[in-house]
């Protein structure tokens, strides 16, 4: 177990995304969101799967709040349903809402466990999609209306705050790729949304430090380190610019870089560079200092450039096929990754403090006859990953804690629920939780660093 070897005052937590366990999507008051819509598209999701149940942690929390205590979680990051706060997006609070979260804030600490809330994890308010969404500039004008809401309700005891999660998939999945809410495909679009979505958290960080004394504000990547499929010449570009557009275009604005040229000049070269869509201070804003840098990390892209189409356009990009893919077929197991992209953040950029706010393996086990799901390729994954993470954290990257994704087998957005990420494995029709055996493991692991660095006098 490798938990022993990081430091005393590491945090080992598990996370979850609102609308990916809560249910309860009509209810107490809340307003229908992006996701809510996009699941009634046909086709969108596997098996026309929806989120309107799912873990129904909404009237399980406190069951839900007794298993992180048995798995002893010191950390558990959760994230806000913005149109249960805000039914419209802007304008009238629910109270209901708020008091959901409220209670299981309260119901965290008194459980010894710190809650670290991420703001918004993709579940935009209809009402606000209607006019644009994040291709429009209010909708950041809105988020700081929600934050301020929240942060005003739960800032004396929530600390640790996340103010957007994983941008490029909201922006690129949801805005150029269609495989997302709200299932656009257009270019120019992502991009303006990326934009809206980075102002949303420049604008909000001031405001959360307000509201919230003494809380540590940041933001969660998807940081995807990429590879070129051979030492060729264009193979060498095609990932510098895949890494443009999946990385360098979050991180250097938000470390003061502005964005990337050479990936505007992509942009231009595409006609998807939209007009006036930087104002006068919003790169000061972007730039704001955070406390903390969220990486979520599951997989690296291997990158081949292909024929262009046309001389007019860059090369596109495909991914090649990775050594061992992830049941699901999106990530796969690449444990060094994680060393060489937090090796590469120390390098690169004048970085604070950093959480792995995700890192996670979806296996489908299921219990066997005794009811037990023995996840062997879990722990296998998660202690790999550990063990590439304290390598980096011992050649100098300010490692501060890790989160598994995810505390429960949950509703995987387009995946539906066909793919399992859960340390406590779901019965979605009994609504019944089982620890697996990875659960046993992590729990372990964290008593052990517990005895080891805190012996109880
Ligand atoms: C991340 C998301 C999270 C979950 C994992 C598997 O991109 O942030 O909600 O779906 O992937």
């Amino acid at each position: 177990m490798p938990h022993i070897s990081f430091p005393a005052r590491f945090v080992w937590g598990a996370a979850t995304s609102a609308y990916q366990i809560e249910g309860a999507c009509n209810e107490d008051g809340k307003g229908p969101s992006i996701w809510d819509t996009f699941c009634r598209m046909p086709g969108k999701i596997d098996n026309s799967a929806t989120g309107e149940i799912t873990c129904d942690h909404y009237h399980h929390w406190q069951e839900d709040i007794a298993w992180m205590k048995a798995l002893n979680l010191q950390a558990y990051r959760f994230s806000i349903a913005w149109p249960r706060i805000l039914p419209q997006g802007r304008g009238d609070i629910n109270p209901s809402g708020l008091d959901f979260y409220d209670r299981l804030v309260d119901g965290l600490l008194e459980a010894g466990i710190q809650p670290y809330a991420t703001l918004y994890h993709w579940d935009l308010p209809q009402a606000l999609q209607d006019a644009g969404g994040w291709t429009e500039r209010c909708t950041a004008e809105a988020f700081t209306g929600y934050t301020d809401a929240v942060t005003r309700c739960l800032g004396d005891r929530v600390k640790h705050w996340m103010t957007i999660n994983e941008p490029w998939v909201s922006a690129f999945l949801g805005h150029e790729r269609g495989v997302h809410a709200p299932g656009w495909q257009d270019t120019g679009a992502a991009v303006r949304a990326a934009h809206h979505l980075l102002l949303a958290h420049g604008w909000s960080v001031p405001l959360i430090r307000r509201n919230s004394p003494g809380a540590q504000v940041g933001i969660a990547l998807d940081i995807v380190p990429t590879e070129p499929a051979s030492p060729s010449f264009a193979d060498e570009l095609a990932a510098r610019r895949e890494d443009g557009l999946h990385n360098r275009w979050f991180l250097d604005p938000l470390f003061g870089r502005s964005y990337p040229t050479d990936i505007v000049d992509d942009f231009c070269r595409q006609q998807a560079w939209p007009e006036a869509l930087i104002q006068p201070g919003d790169m000061q804003a972007i730039a704001v200092p955070v406390d903390f840098l969220g990486i979520n990390y599951y997989t690296r892209a291997i990158v081949r450039a292909s024929i262009p189409e046309s001389d007019n356009l860059p090369p596109t990009n495909q991914y090649a096929d990775p050594s061992e893919w992830m049941e699901g077929g999106w990530a796969d197991n690449y444990p060094q990754g994680l060393y060489n992209l937090l090796t590469r953040l120390r390098d690169d950029y004048p970085i604070p403090p950093i959480y792995i706010t995700e890192n996670g393996a979806s296996y489908n086990d299921a219990p066997d006859a005794q009811g037990c799901v023995n996840d062997t390729r879990r722990i296998a994954y998660i202690e790999s990953h550990l063990q590439h993470a304290l390598r980096a954290a011992q050649s100098g990257v300010p490692l501060a804690g890790y989160f598994v994704w995810s505390l429960f087998d949950n509703f995987e957005w387009a995946r539906g629920y066909t793919m399992r990420f859960g340390l406590v494995w779901v019965d979605y029709t009994t609504q019944q939780r089982i620890p697996k055996a990875s659960a046993l493991w992590y729990r372990d692991g964290i008593a052990a660093w517990r005895a080891h660095h805190h012996p109880v006098a």
